[in-house]
């Protein structure tokens, strides 16, 4: 009796436990960064995610500017702002991979608070197939151009930061930058990089007040994944078959909701949250409840993302079964007609 009253006070104990000494070690401390009437500066802002974003950072109060290489793409995303918000946005013509353009972009621009690195190309793709100035054109704009747009505003937003609040520096990754999906070995390593990325810089500029966000999306409505699906290999489509796109104004909400509340992980819909958890590894954690999920359902979500592979090697085995039963069809075939 005594044994078994002992193992239910555990029982409540030992959760009440972990969840106190969570609440003492979970760093850096919550934060909430106040949005209206400040600064916010979001690459790739002229369509998609971007625009999303912009759109609504623009009827949350804030001073909105927006980055992309085509004026023509910015003067229209200036407009269709203006006509649903009655704001106007600051537009900036630069390609990212281009420092000096971005520096002066940026100098042009004035003090940054909420830095958005949104700005991204997709093409899936087998590496075998594709091109290596391919493989360089999505590193270069992914990755490095959010170096680019970061070591461009970074002395920016740390001056006088004492006085000017909290700031926020966003990049956007994706569900490819979690998970590595057949397809996606160029796209995957330059969002796995953003990772690395931000879990460095984090550490690097916490002194600063400067708080880091890794956004993940899945498939989102946007002229981007329009293009993407054009030439996407049908074994990605099999393997990352979701229950459809999200839209890019959720995705926006959902994105600026996480910026404001510091979060460094920013998962976009439930499956990206159970992704977010089984993938947090050493990642910064400011909520001790979500540290609490990540502590308790990490062995279960290990067997979950192992099911996944073994499905995955699946469609990859039954795909390669069916390429060689058609490949000796075909070669039959044409001993027929030759014997004839
Ligand atoms: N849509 C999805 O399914 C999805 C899923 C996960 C993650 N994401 C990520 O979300 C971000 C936005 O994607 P999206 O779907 O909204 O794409 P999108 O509709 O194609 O928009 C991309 C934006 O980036 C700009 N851009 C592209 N290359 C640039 C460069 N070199 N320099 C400056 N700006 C450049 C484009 O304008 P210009 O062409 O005029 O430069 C455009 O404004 C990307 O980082 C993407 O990887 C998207």
């Amino acid at each position: 009796m005594a044994d078994s009253n002992l193992f239910y006070i555990s029982l409540v104990l030992l959760p009440l436990f972990l969840l106190f000494f969570l609440f003492l070690i979970t760093r850096p401390r919550p934060i909430q960064i106040p949005i209206k009437k400040r600064h916010i500066f979001i690459t790739g802002g002229s369509s998609g995610i971007g625009l999303a974003l912009a759109h609504r950072a623009a009827s949350e109060g804030a001073r909105v500017s927006i980055l992309s290489r085509s004026i023509d793409k910015l003067e229209e995303a200036k407009n269709a702002i203006r006509q649903s918000t009655g704001i106007d946005v600051a537009i900036f013509a630069a390609d990212v991979r281009d420092f000096e353009a971005v520096q002066r972009a940026v100098d042009e621009a004035g003090p940054i608070d909420f830095l958005v690195v949104n700005q991204g190309v997709f093409v899936a793709q087998e590496l075998e197939e594709q091109k290596l100035e391919e493989v360089r054109f999505i590193i270069d704009v992914n990755l490095t151009g959010s170096f680019n747009m970061i070591k461009a505003a970074l002395p920016g937003m740390k001056r006088s930061r004492k006085d000017r609040g909290p700031g926020s520096i966003a990049l956007m990754s994706s569900q490819a930058g979690q998970v590595g999906i057949y397809g996606y070995t160029a796209y995957s390593a330059s969002k796995f990089g953003l990772r690395g990325l931000a879990e460095a810089l984090q550490q690097e500029v916490i002194g600063d007040n400067i708080h880091v966000s890794l956004v993940f999306p899945p498939d989102t409505e946007t002229p981007g994944l329009t293009e993407e699906n054009k030439r996407k290999p049908q074994l990605t489509s099999i393997i990352a078959a979701s229950s459809g796109a999200m839209k890019a104004d959720e995705v926006a909400k959902k994105a600026l909701d996480g910026i404001k509340s510091g979060s460094f992980t920013i998962p976009c819909n439930s499956e990206g949250f159970l992704l977010a958890i089984a993938t947090a590894g050493l990642s910064p954690q400011r909520s001790y409840l979500m540290a609490f999920v990540e502590v308790v359902a990490a062995g279960l979500l290990r067997i979950a993302a192992l099911c996944f592979q073994w499905n995955w090697y699946g469609s990859i085995e039954k795909w390669h079964m069916k390429k060689t039963e058609l490949r000796s069809s075909w070669c039959l075939k044409q001993a027929g007609i030759f014997l004839m």
